[in-house]
């Protein structure tokens, strides 16, 4: 639990919209805080979803900023093009980047927030020397590649650490969570320290998408709070 009160941020990801129909999609979202956009490139992960044109796109049509989360391999290589086109927060997985350090600062040179995952199985107190270099840390709570999993709530001591790291170094880094993030498990997310909440299945799988933001918001924002 941080020690003073964090905004808290809702960030849909359209790996559970209608691919086909993705600009009214993003419409349905505009009181989100960001649109997550999960980028897939069947090596890093088991699943195929859309690349640099696509996301070019969205970033031109969407009512609210991007916030890219890249499941590639050779991040060190793709990341920085994602920054060029402009979105608010590129993150890449620590497990795919030779060099995350020169990786975060290329990405903040090239105007966008730089974000790092960690995959389930990766410890995060290697990486907590680096938080100076990072705008959000990513701990996915699911494996990635798929949307509708269920919440790992293994990962809450990883959630509690890092955020104890953030408060600890004074660095204005947000902690991201995403995968299995429901109006539920947001809470014990949020009471762990997360304060960015990325949901597909929990947003887009509900009949009123703006509806289901709200109700996470405040969900989220009441365990923030708390005393
Ligand atoms: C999974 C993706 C997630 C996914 C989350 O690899 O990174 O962003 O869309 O979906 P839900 O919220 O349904 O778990
Ligand atoms: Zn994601």
């Amino acid at each position: 639990m941080p020690g003073f009160p964090l905004k808290c941020c809702i960030n849909p990801s359209i790996l559970s919209a209608d691919f086909a129909n993705l600009e009214s999609e993003l419409a349905l979202i505009s009181n989100a805080d960001a649109v997550h956009v999960d980028v897939m490139d069947n090596h890093f992960v088991p699943n195929l979803t859309i690349g640099l044109p696509v996301v070019e796109r969205l970033q031109k049509v969407s009512p609210v900023p991007l916030d890219a989360h890249l499941m590639i391999s050779n991040a060190d290589r793709w990341a920085p093009q994602y920054a060029d086109a402009g979105l608010n927060s590129v993150t890449f997985h620590v497990e795919a980047s030779d060099a995350p350090i020169k990786l975060a600062r290329e990405l903040r040179a090239r105007g966008t927030r730089a974000g790092m995952a960690l995959r389930p199985a990766t410890a995060v107190e290697p990486y907590l020397d680096m938080l100076p270099e990072l705008d959000m840390l990513l701990i996915m709570t699911v494996e990635p590649g798929f949307g509708g999993q269920a919440f790992l709530d293994v990962m809450l001591p990883k959630i509690r650490r890092a955020r104890a790291a953030v408060e600890g170094s004074g660095v204005d880094v947000a902690i991201q969570v995403d995968g299995g993030i429901t109006e539920e498990t947001i809470t014990r997310a949020a009471e762990a320290g997360a304060n960015v909440f990325v949901a597909g299945s929990a947003v887009y799988g509900r009949p009123s998408p703006a509806e289901a933001i709200e109700s996470l918001r405040a969900n989220g924002q009441r365990a923030l709070t708390r005393p």
